[in-house]
């Protein structure tokens, strides 16, 4: 059980464990001692309990790790509304990428970041690959397109694109990016997708952050979900898919592109 128990050389019986908790169940035993219980399996590991310890007295093992810092509890001192507002203007879909491959420690730090994505109950049953094999990602680009020119509503809408862009691409499915990042689960679990597409969401913003771009690539997940052999190309055991390109952007953008703000029902 990743949440072993309570260290009551520095618990102070604050009971912020208590509140915080969710799912399980801290039992207080005359008021000396807090025990945690999951007689139910009902602890989805969430770590607030951990979070919210001033002693750090939670004992915890194999769920990652806890850190401190300065303004971990106001993180509006991190980043203002007015950087991140300009920051998520500033983000774009890339497709011109450069040649270079991107560095591993940079990689790392992508798919770092996708692994504080939330996800509901907390179910980290997601898995990460990332193709940067130029011949494995041709192959990938080629058995979508031909996935797409099986069908033929979906030659008929992206026929022409894909054949506009093999003029210019090797892999046009991918743009030539350098690498291919597929974030997949092997289980068909509710929010499934939502949970994927918040783990590719933080590694995009992530990458941005890096000097990276990254696109979106639904038309694999296309492929995939008609065809599931396309995964084992992709070298993947999975149920659901979620991808992106990702390499260092070869294009200039002068100004953000203008988005019509969303109906909103219920202001004022
Ligand atoms: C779920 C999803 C799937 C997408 N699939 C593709 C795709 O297959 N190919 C592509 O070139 N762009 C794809 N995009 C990028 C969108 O076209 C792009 O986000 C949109 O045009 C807005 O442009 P921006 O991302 O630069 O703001 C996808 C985006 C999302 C969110």
């Amino acid at each position: 059980m990743p949440i072993l128990g309570i260290d009551y050389e520095t618990c102070i019986i604050c009971h912020n464990c208590i509140k915080a908790c969710g799912g399980a169940l801290f039992l207080e035993f005359e008021k000396e001692k807090i025990e945690f219980q999951d007689p139910k399996n009902q602890c989805i590991l969430c770590g607030h309990c951990i979070a919210r310890c001033p002693e750090d007295a939670i004992l915890y093992e194999d769920i990652g790790e806890s850190y401190t810092f300065e303004d971990v509890n106001n993180p509006e001192n991190i980043l203002s509304y007015q950087n991140l507002l300009k920051f998520v203007q500033a983000h774009r879909s890339i497709r011109h990428y450069k040649k270079d491959k991107v560095p591993t420690d940079l990689l790392e730090k992508v798919v770092a970041t996708m692994s504080y994505a939330p996800t509901a109950s907390n179910m980290k049953t997601q898995s990460i690959r990332i193709i940067s094999n130029p011949e494995e990602i041709k192959m990938l680009s080629d058995a979508v397109q031909e996935e797409f020119f099986k069908n033929s509503s979906l030659k008929e809408t992206y026929g022409q694109r894909f054949s506009d862009l093999a003029k210019e691409f090797d892999a046009p499915i991918f743009y030539d990016a350098p690498h291919v990042i597929l974030v997949y689960s092997s289980l068909d679990l509710e929010f499934e997708s939502n949970n994927i597409a918040n783990l590719i969401t933080y590694g995009r913003l992530a990458a941005q952050t890096l000097g990276l771009g990254t696109c979106w690539n639904g038309w694999t997940q296309i492929a995939m979900e008609l065809n599931p052999k396309i995964m084992k190309i992709a070298k993947i055991r999975g149920k659901k898919v979620g991808v992106i390109t990702l390499g260092y952007p070869d294009v200039k953008f002068y100004r953000t592109a203008p988005r019509k703000l969303r109906k909103v029902k219920g202001l004022n």
